[in-house]
Order: structure tokens, then C-alpha cells, then sequence
């Protein structure tokens, strides 16, 4: 139990615009980290250890990106009790994202539209707060989540990933390369077979280069979106082995609204994250598991709001589980219930 039962602050926090809300969270979070006051949210760590892609995950719940694109809450996030916290999307130059509001809560869903558009303040200032962090320090696994700017053209995209992979890599425990955030344009072409061939060959020769030059490798893992079909995730999972990356994100937020349909906001653009997107999520991690074997890292993400939900994800083929969305509706409570049901899972 926290201090502060979360019902109370959510009933609080949800009569804020969802992004003053985020705000508010994150620049409390910041301040009460690494001080008595992380009580109200400090949760017990359920530890349930397991190795992946080389690295010891302490256990199987993570922090999915995007909560934290700054990483300026860092030990904050980790006194909820996840074994490994993702930060980011940060994109080598500062930017401010799409025109406010942008951020939508649909409840009766348990789902969100976002149409942030990677609103950062940059590699530096990320470098900078990422250095001030304790975390990595108890065990803990951090993950460093990388974009392009917007204004960026797409046909120069690997030079923004590029910049960003060597920005992070000192800093990181893992690297993840997005994208497939649906809200800078033309991202998700970069999945497409050629795009990515390109994309993974220059990234993956790049990380051999700062291998040598850090003395440690560093895992990186591709973040996919939830809207792909089986031929395209087949070619990804090719691509993924053929460049020797170490692990996949599986998914992102979608741009189906079938399941939302009728509901107030249902029709923003964005993408849509939370419940909604648990089962596209699932689907594309079982064709993952298919195409890719039972050795491959998946980490699995979307719609994740109880520990059924994580197990299920483990089941679907996920090796470890992030959340996010499931964080906003149910608290830090949240972490400790899928963290326990993972460890429980393990145990029968
Ligand atoms: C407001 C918001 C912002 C997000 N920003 C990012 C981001 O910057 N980078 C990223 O890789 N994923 C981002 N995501 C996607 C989440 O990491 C996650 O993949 C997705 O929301 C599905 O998980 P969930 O249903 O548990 O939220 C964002 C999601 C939300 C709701």
C-alpha cells in the first residue's frame, strides 16, 4: 500500500487536461525522488530475475516509454518497483511536438489517444539527466529510447538514429530504436522491407564501431507498431535476425479504432493505447514468437491493466512485459500486481 491510495489521486488528477495531468505527475515525481517523500508512491520490489539478450532483468515488469521522454523522473519510476525502465523518445535536436490538446482519455475504454509527436528537449539535456540517475546503480536495467526529429526527411532518418545511438550508448543498458510511433510522418514507413534493411545494417554497424570504442555491447532492440500484418511482421523478424539485433518491442500504440468506436474522442488522430490494443498487441507478438523461434527476446507491451493481462502477454510469446497506459488508469499498485502474478506464473 502507498500512502496516497491511488483512487484518490486519480479522482484528482483526472479532472486536469491528460497532458497538465502528465505534467504535474512528472514535475512531482522529480522532486520527491531519492527523498523520504517517494513514499506516497514506493512500492515493494517483487524480485523474479531472468536473463535476456545478455542482460539479468531483476524482474519482468518495465516502464514503456514515452511517460518519461526527458528522463528527469528516472528514480522515481524505479521506486515503483519495476525491474527496467524505458526513457525517452529523444531525438537528437530539442522540438516541441503537435499543437496542444493532445493527449485524450477515453475511460469507458481504459484507453488513451496520444498525438504527442515526440516532444523533447533533446540528446543533450537527456544525457544530462539520464547521468543524475541512481537506479542503474541497484540492479535496475535502463533503456534508452531513440526517434528522429520531425524536421528531419525521412530519406535522412538513419542520420538522426545514428546521432542518437551514439549520444545514448555510454548511458544505456539497452538501446531501442522506434519506429513506429504513428505521429511523425512517415515513421512507420521506415518498418517497410528496404527502409529497414538500411536502417538495421547502418545501426548495427555503428553499434560494432562504439563496442570497440566503450569496451561493452550494448543490446538494441526495434520497437513495431500493432497495425502490421503477418507477411510484413514476417519480413521485420527476418530483418531482425539478419542484422543480429537482440531483441523486439512489440507494440506500439495503433491507429485502429474499431474497438473505441462511438466513444468521446474516439475519432482524435493519434495513436490509441490502453485495453483497446492489448489483443492487436498479442497478435502480433504470437506471429513474432512464430517466425522468430523460442529463444528470441520479446518484449511485450499494450493493454497491459492486471496481472491476467501481463500473464497472458507471457504467454502470447513475451519473455517480459513494459506498461504504461496501465499505469495512469491503476497506479504503481499496478506494477507490484504484475510483477507478482509474472513471479507466481514462474513459480507453477
Ligand atoms: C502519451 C503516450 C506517449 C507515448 N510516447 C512514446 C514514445 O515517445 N516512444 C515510444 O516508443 N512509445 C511511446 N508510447 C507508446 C507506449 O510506450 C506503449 O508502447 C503503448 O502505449 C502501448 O502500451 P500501453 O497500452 O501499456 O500504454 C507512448 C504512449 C502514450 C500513451
Amino acid at each position: 500500500m502507498t500512502l496516497i491510495p491511488y483512487a484518490l489521486a486519480r479522482s484528482f488528477l483526472f479532472k486536469m487536461d491528460a497532458e497538465d495531468a502528465h505534467e504535474f505527475t512528472l514535475a512531482n515525481l522529480a522532486r520527491t525522488q531519492n527523498t523520504v517523500l517517494d513514499r506516497a508512491y514506493r512500492q515493494p520490489f517483487v524480485a523474479d530475475p531472468v536473463t535476456l539478450a545478455g542482460l539479468k532483468f531483476p524482474n519482468r515488469v518495465g516502464l514503456a516509454a514515452g511517460l518519461d521522454k526527458n528522463a528527469r523522473c528516472i528514480d522515481g519510476l524505479g521506486a515503483m518497483g519495476f525491474g527496467f525502465v524505458e526513457v525517452g523518445t529523444v531525438t537528437p535536436k530539442a522540438q516541441p511536438g503537435n499543437p496542444q490538446p493532445r493527449i485524450f482519455r477515453l475511460p469507458a475504454a481504459q484507453a488513451l489517444i496520444n498525438r504527442l509527436g515526440f516532444n523533447n528537449e533533446g540528446l543533450n539535456a537527456f544525457i544530462a539527466n539520464v547521468k543524475k540517475a541512481h537506479f542503474r546503480q541497484h540492479g535496475r536495467l535502463l533503456g534508452l529510447n531513440i526517434g528522429k526529429n520531425a524536421a528531419t526527411p525521412i530519406e535522412h532518418a538513419t542520420d538522426d538514429y545514428l546521432i542518437a545511438l551514439a549520444g545514448v550508448y555510454p548511458h544505456a543498458d539497452y538501446v531501442t530504436v522506434n519506429i513506429s510511433s504513428p505521429n511523425t510522418k512517415n515513421l512507420r514507413a521506415l518498418q517497410s522491407d528496404e527502409a529497414l534493411d538500411g536502417l538495421l545494417g547502418a545501426l548495427t554497424a555503428r553499434r560494432e564501431a562504439l563496442a570497440t570504442e566503450h569496451g561493452r555491447r550494448v543490446p538494441m532492440f526495434l520497437k513495431i507498431a500493432p497495425d502490421l500484418d503477418a507477411d510484413q511482421v514476417g519480413v521485420i523478424a527476418a530483418t531482425l535476425n539478419k542484422h543480429g539485433m537482440d531483441g523486439v518491442i512489440a507494440t506500439n500504440t495503433t491507429l485502429a479504432r474499431d474497438a473505441v468506436s462511438g466513444l468521446p474522442h474516439a475519432e482524435e488522430a493519434g495513436g490509441l493505447s490502453g485495453a483497446p490494443v492489448r489483443e492487436r498487441s498479442n497478435r502480433v507478438i504470437r506471429l513474432l514468437r512464430e517466425a522468430l523461434g523460442p529463444h528470441f527476446p520479446i518484449i511485450g507491451v499494450g493493454g497491459i491493466l492486471s496481472g491476467h493481462d501481463a500473464v497472458e502477454k507471457i504467454r502470447a510469446g513475451a519473455d517480459v512485459v513494459q506498461i504504461y497506459t496501465g499505469l495512469i488508469y491503476k497506479g504503481p499498485e499496478l506494477v507490484t500486481e504484475v510483477a507478482s502474478a509474472l513471479q507466481q506464473m514462474k513459480a507453477r
